[in-house]
């Protein structure tokens, strides 16, 4: 069996509060590069110093690695919203509720937003904002990043296949894995690709452009609450539709995986899709998206 990296990361030293795994962060900023106006792209390669083709997916998930040093600490709960609703009978996501005074993941978006376009960032303001942003874009589409309950579904123990998990990390990390089998740069590019074809010309096609409805660049928190509270809905529909009891040290890599799986590719889809178009405003102030 193939351990991944980030399992035996996890099991060993890390407090489990995460996001979508490296795997998922990285598919999302591929699809991202893949929609990205070349003015856009030639720009945020000039701020991270990167003219390769990965210059987002190689910074993705530097923001989980920099929430653990003492100088990133404060970072922490820029992850997610810890949304105090009720599901499965009601999901619903309120800022002023349930942003918190150290900050939640929309206020970060907003932050890192304002600071790409002040023009008297420094270089590197410029370069950790960009990074920040190819981050948590990512991570507002994980669902359990946007609920409160058992510290977004950490606290709520799982098996997947022969694994001892929990819920928020078969969202972030196990079940991605499966799907792609590796959790290398080139799977996530590989996957990136084939949801690159389902946007433009597949089972996509029809809806990208809804997926940027209420997108406003001058109002990064309506924006980012617009995500937050379409991804929250999949705890009540997706995530734990008969509530926290089934799946209680239940084996989730069968029939709680096949449902979940298209949703997973779907917020993948959308994160890697309303990135570019976040940092093609950014970067131009239009998208042809
Ligand atoms: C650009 O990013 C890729 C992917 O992370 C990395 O392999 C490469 O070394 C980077 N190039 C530079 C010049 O940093
Ligand atoms: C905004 O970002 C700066 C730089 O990382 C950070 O020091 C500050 O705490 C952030 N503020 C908010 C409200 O997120
Ligand atoms: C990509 O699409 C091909 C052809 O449909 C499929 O065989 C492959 O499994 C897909 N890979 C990923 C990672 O989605
Ligand atoms: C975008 O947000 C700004 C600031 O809140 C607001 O003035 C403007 O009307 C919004 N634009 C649209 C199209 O909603
Ligand atoms: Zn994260």
């Amino acid at each position: 069996m193939k351990v991944s990296a980030t399992a035996l990361f996890l099991t060993s030293a890390l407090p489990t509060v995460l996001a979508w795994g490296n795997l998922g962060h990285e598919t999302i900023a591929y699809i991202a590069s893949n929609f990205v106006s070349s003015e856009t792209e030639t720009y945020f390669q000039k701020v991270l110093g990167n003219t390769s083709t990965s210059y987002l997916a190689g910074v993705a998930t530097w923001a989980d690695t920099y929430k653990y040093t003492s100088a990133g600490l404060y970072s922490k709960p820029y992850h997610f919203i810890d949304a105090q609703d009720d599901p499965p009978s009601s999901c619903n996501v309120d800022y002023d509720r349930d942003c918190g005074s150290s900050g939640c993941v929309v206020a970060a978006i907003q932050n890192y937003t304002s600071i790409m376009q002040d023009s008297s960032s420094s270089d590197s303001d410029l370069d950790m904002a960009a990074k920040f942003l190819v981050h948590f874009i990512g991570d507002i589409h994980q669902p359990l990043h946007d609920e409160n309950l058992d510290y977004g579904g950490n606290d709520i123990d799982v098996k997947f296949g022969s694994t001892s998990t929990n819920l928020h990390h078969i969202w972030d990390t196990n079940m991605p894995e499966k799907y792609a089998d590796g959790y290398t740069l080139a799977d996530a590019e590989n996957w990136a690709q084939n949801l690159t074809t389902e946007i433009k010309t597949g089972a996509y096609k029809s809806q990208a452009a809804s997926w940027l409805k209420g997108m406003n660049i001058s109002d990064p928190v309506a924006s980012s609450m617009g995500w937050a509270t379409d991804s929250n809905a999949y705890v009540c529909s997706t995530v734990m539709p008969d509530g926290i009891s089934p799946l209680e040290n239940t084996d989730l890599s069968g029939d709680y995986y096949t449902t979940a799986l298209p949703v997973i590719q779907l917020q993948f889809a959308k994160a890697g899709y309303r990135l570019a178009a976040w940092l093609d405003l950014i970067a131009t102030g239009k998208t042809d998206l």
